[in-house]
């Protein structure tokens, strides 16, 4: 990365992690300034950055496709300008669950994010424990962080543990959860599971008996949406007698009463990324995104 011609963009919304980001990375900052007017249409404006490097920091979290639209304009106004490079930094992928066709007529929607971001001009987009990576084929480089090293590392210097377990409440988070498992020097155990979908609804299910009992659970998953997977999870590890129950994603959407059905759950904490504003957001990704742009 060259420094004196590399810019950090973000909207007020995502200023706190862009701002510690041009910090650690020593590079100058450029607010999008934003307004969203009363029938829901932004506007940005940002100063000239022609010829200069742009790294645009911006997670598209619910409204996800309000948010989306001013990347977009983002992205746009530094391509008119002539930047250099233009890489979307975009820590909760909007749409990354759409990257198959799970029922007949469907589309894939995070191919048609794919084209469009090609289309402004976007030449690198960086992710973090995108729900499914290999599933980003865009014409541009793709990568995809992780933040599940600093997540577990987290865990071990914060929480007391008895005989701690790994769970990935499904088969698609097993290699999530082994690299967690790895950092707290512990084993790890996959649920199976199925969604109708149709429906939405979502069961889960022990695949072999294991003595879980007495032992804590740390549920390690990419998102909780809903709260519907991890609820599934807790109360199956609880009819075999688990001991306390941590959760711990890298995206805490937390939608609705999400927050409440955990705590009925019986869950006892639970621990996020600052992907998403929340109020479980114990682990900044900063040092993540930095280190990243410092070695490339
Ligand atoms: C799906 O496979 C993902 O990894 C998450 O487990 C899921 O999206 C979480 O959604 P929810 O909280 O609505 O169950």
């Amino acid at each position: 990365m060259q420094k004196n011609n590399t810019v950090i963009i973000s909207d007020n919304r995502n200023s706190s992690l862009a701002k510690n980001i041009s910090l650690n990375l020593d590079v100058s900052y450029e607010n999008a300034e934003l307004r969203v007017f009363a029938d829901g249409e932004s506007k940005i404006r940002l100063d000239n950055v022609a010829k200069r490097n742009c790294i645009i920091i911006h997670s598209t979290y619910p409204p996800i496709d309000q948010h989306l639209m001013q990347l977009f304009m983002i992205i746009y106004k530094c391509r008119q300008d002539g930047a250099s490079d233009i890489c979307v930094v975009n820590p909760y992928l909007a749409y990354s669950r759409q990257d198959k066709v799970f029922v007949d007529g469907e589309i894939v929607t995070i191919n048609l994010i794919g084209r469009i971001l090609a289309s402004l001009g976007t030449t690198k987009l960086v992710t973090i424990d995108t729900h499914s990576p290999g599933s980003l084929n865009y014409s541009f480089e793709t990568v995809d962080l992780s933040a599940i090293p600093s997540l577990a590392n987290y865990v071990k210097k914060n929480i007391p543990l008895n005989r701690p377990i790994v769970i990935s409440p499904d088969e698609g988070g097993i290699q999530r959860a082994k690299k967690f498992a790895a950092v707290i020097y512990t084993d790890m155990l996959s649920l199976i599971k199925t969604r109708d979908r149709f429906t939405g609804d979502v069961s889960i299910s022990l695949s072999d008996q294991q003595p879980l009992e007495n032992r804590d659970a740390l549920i390690v998953d990419d998102m909780i949406s809903t709260g519907n997977s991890i609820i599934k999870a807790t109360e199956i590890l609880k009819k075999n007698n688990i001991g306390n129950v941590y959760v711990i994603c890298t995206h805490a959407l937390l939608l609705n009463d999400a927050k409440e059905k955990l705590v009925r759950a019986g869950i006892k904490e639970v621990i996020s990324t600052n992907s998403i504003p929340n109020e479980f957001a114990k682990v900044d990704l900063s040092g993540v995104i930095s280190n990243y742009f410092s070695d490339h």
